[in-house]
């Protein structure tokens, strides 16, 4: 029997694609090429299944164009390029990789929140410029991390482990929203008190986004909520571009309505908006929450776990969607 046809869209760990050689017939891209919607539409012609990253969009034209593709898996915990309404009405299985990031995604928030408030990235900008002739008593004078008040909009896994951080290493004071609350039990281990939106952004002294990008999360951080946190305040985005609104924060940050911003992830990415290249007080990362090698390998795994396991007749370990059986390509 002839074995599925698999495409890897984008370039992963080799000894990883030797592994899905020995179940699949795979079509790999190692030279890490971006194919157009109508490239990767030619190339899933005749596959069964897809590893991608978060860079392919997945919709009813290109399922419609891809008869036989019966799986997406998705190296990602986030998978808002799947149109998973589309995946289900077509029958096919999605998938993703949570958990094997959390804690790695956790620890790169925290970084980046310690960066951003205590000026790290502006400071170094401008010792390599050679523009540290002297020492001075208020130089790249940031804020506190220790005993301040975090707020975490979105409290998923991510959100917990951040959470956790803040409490029990700083002893942050930790508030958070969410679409639901947390078990009151959740809640002690985080040490973290539900309260609305807008009481977040005026009382946090540091913001993190960790919510999945949905219509409804698009732009929950618009002017109008900067308008509501304080000027010493600074937010860190590692969700997912368009979760803020980038051209209105760079209008904040030159203005210093807020102190400053941590951004791995950008409105339109790899494309960043050029007004935030050019304020000194934002952190910018090419959205690497997720990348140590440990992390980046387990991901590569589990996606691959998914379609060995979906075409071993397993069913998907880690899946997005439910497509009925008697539907399922
Ligand atoms: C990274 O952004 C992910 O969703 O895994």
């Amino acid at each position: 029997m002839s074995k599925p046809r698999i495409l890897v869209a984008r370039a992963i760990f080799p000894d990883i694609v030797d592994r899905l050689r020995e179940h699949f017939d795979v079509e790999a891209n190692p030279d890490d090429v971006i194919w157009t919607p109508a490239e990767l539409a030619a190339r899933l012609a005749d596959k069964d299944g897809v590893l991608t990253t978060g860079s392919q969009r997945i919709d009813a034209a290109l399922l419609a164009a891809a008869p036989r593709l019966k799986i997406c898996a998705n190296m990602a915990v986030g998978y808002n390029n799947f149109d998973v309404d589309a995946m289900t009405a077509a029958g096919v299985q999605g998938t993703n990789t949570p958990d094997v990031l959390t804690e790695t995604t956790a620890d790169f928030g925290f970084a980046l929140l310690m960066a951003t408030a205590r000026r790290m990235a502006e400071s170094e900008h401008f010792l390599r410029a050679g523009q540290w002739t002297k020492w001075s008593y208020d130089m790249f004078a940031g804020s506190d991390i220790h005993g301040s008040t975090l707020g975490i909009i979105g409290m998923g896994r991510i959100g917990q482990g951040i959470a956790k951080r803040g409490a029990h290493g700083f002893g942050m004071k930790v508030i958070y929203h969410n679409r639901s609350r947390l078990s009151t039990a959740l809640e002690a281990e985080c040490k973290a008190t539900y309260v609305g939106k807008d009481e977040l952004l005026r009382t946090a002294d540091h913001v993190m986004l960790v919510v999945p990008y949905t219509a409804a999360s698009h732009h929950t951080i618009g002017a109008a909520e900067l308008g509501l946190m304080k000027p010493t305040a600074t937010l860190i985005n590692i969700a997912r571009g368009g979760i803020v609104d980038d051209a209105a924060l760079a209008v904040a940050l030159r203005e210093r309505r807020i102190a400053a911003a941590g951004l791995d992830v950008f409105e339109g990415e790899p494309s960043v908006h050029p007004d935030l290249l050019t304020v000194p007080n934002v952190v910018l990362t090419p959205h690497i929450a997720s990348a140590t090698v440990p992390t980046r390998r387990a991901m590569a795994n589990l996606a691959a776990d998914n379609l060995i396991a979906f075409f071993g007749g397993r069913g998907p370990l880690t899946p997005v969607n439910q497509p009925q059986a008697g539907l399922l390509r």
